[in-house]
């Protein structure tokens, strides 16, 4: 197996470019997807100031690393979910990439700074407990963007997420949300730029990326998350790739380029409805947002350890 650009020995073969690389031209070929994703989509400039969420995954730190490495300024922003030894670790993995490399890294703890945390939400709002943590998530992020004075926020959404998410949104027709899967969500009164620079990029390229730039990552995925339906899709889409490599790139990238344009104005929704939340400000079309009514709900709520909030736990305990 040899690179297909110098002839030396290939470390990874990539059948959807029906090709193998050396861990060089490797490097070359995830920088140059992750430069293009940035140009076509207008993601950030050279001067922009960065917030990159990170989980402690192989892909936030991944980007975080292209970033930097990019040229951009990057800081990382980590929220602490409270989800047992899954969130002590993924933080330990987050911080240790940051100090080894003198990066900035904030650290916002439900638990610590506001009073509760994901699996205790998730049972105080009868959420599923990825609904009750991408609210949060959201949030904090948009919050601790325009408080930062970030001109955007950067996530490690990869191609496989948004394919998943698209089939998903496709299997249903639901126009409004296909209508908003851009990979870049602009700036508006309340809310700041939005990004996913890496949705050229696999999942299997990424952990390829932190093998080679030696990034350690935690691997284990959210317990809370197991059997969600996105891992369905994933798998679907995967079995189409085997057997007709370069399609799960062709059902995203072309649906943003051919049929993302025709959709424009189908999104839903217009922030002239929108108000400022009582509490926080932020942009709601209500008196409170639903952040700081999970937040009040979940903070009184007794904490519920997550090992109730798993799927075993919930077919073992309730
Ligand atoms: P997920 O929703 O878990 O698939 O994560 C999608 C993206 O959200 C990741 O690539 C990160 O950029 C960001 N993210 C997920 N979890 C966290 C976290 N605990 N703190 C900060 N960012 C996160
Ligand atoms: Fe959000 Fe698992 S990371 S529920
Ligand atoms: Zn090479
Ligand atoms: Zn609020």
């Amino acid at each position: 197996m040899k690179c297909r650009v110098c002839r030396e020995p290939a470390i990874i073969d990539l059948a959807r470019h029906n090709a193998n690389f050396c861990a060089e031209h490797f490097q070359q070929l995830c920088r140059r997807q992750v430069e293009k994703a940035i140009k076509d989509f207008d993601m950030m400039k050279p001067g922009d100031r960065v917030l990159v969420a990170v989980s402690g995954g192989k892909d936030s730190l991944a980007l975080w690393d292209l970033l930097v490495d990019l040229g951009y300024s990057a800081d990382g922003l980590y929220i602490g979910l409270g989800i047992g030894d899954y969130s002590d670790e993924s933080l330990g993995y987050t911080q240790r990439f940051a100090d080894e490399r003198g990066l900035s890294l904030k650290v916002i703890s439900l638990r610590g700074e506001l009073g509760y945390d994901i699996p205790t939400a998730a049972a105080a709002t009868r959420r599923v407990p990825c609904s009750a943590c991408g609210l949060s998530k959201r949030h904090l992020f948009d919050r601790a963007a325009l408080e930062g004075g970030y001109d955007l926020v950067a996530t490690g959404h990869n191609l496989d997420d948004e394919a998943a998410v698209l089939f998903g949104n496709t299997l249903r027709w639901e126009i409004e949300y296909l209508a908003r899967q851009l990979p870049v969500l602009p700036a508006r009164a309340g809310f700041p730029k939005k990004v996913k620079p890496l949705v050229r990029l696999t999942e299997r390229e990424m952990a390829a990326w932190c093998i080679v730039r030696n990034i350690d990552y935690i691997v284990e995925e959210c317990p809370m998350a197991v059997g969600n339906r996105h891992l369905g899709y994933k798998n679907a889409l995967n079995a189409i790739e085997d057997q007709s490599p370069g399609s799960k790139a062709s059902f995203y990238l072309n649906f943003i380029e051919r049929m993302a344009p025709l959709l424009v104005g189908h999104s839903g929704g217009s922030d002239e409805e929108l108000g400022a939340c009582q509490r926080c400000g932020s942009p709601t079309p209500n008196e409170v947002c639903s952040f700081c009514l999970l937040v009040e709900k979940s903070a009184k709520h007794e904490p519920v350890p997550v090992e109730f909030m798993t799927r075993a736990g919930r077919k073992k305990g309730r």
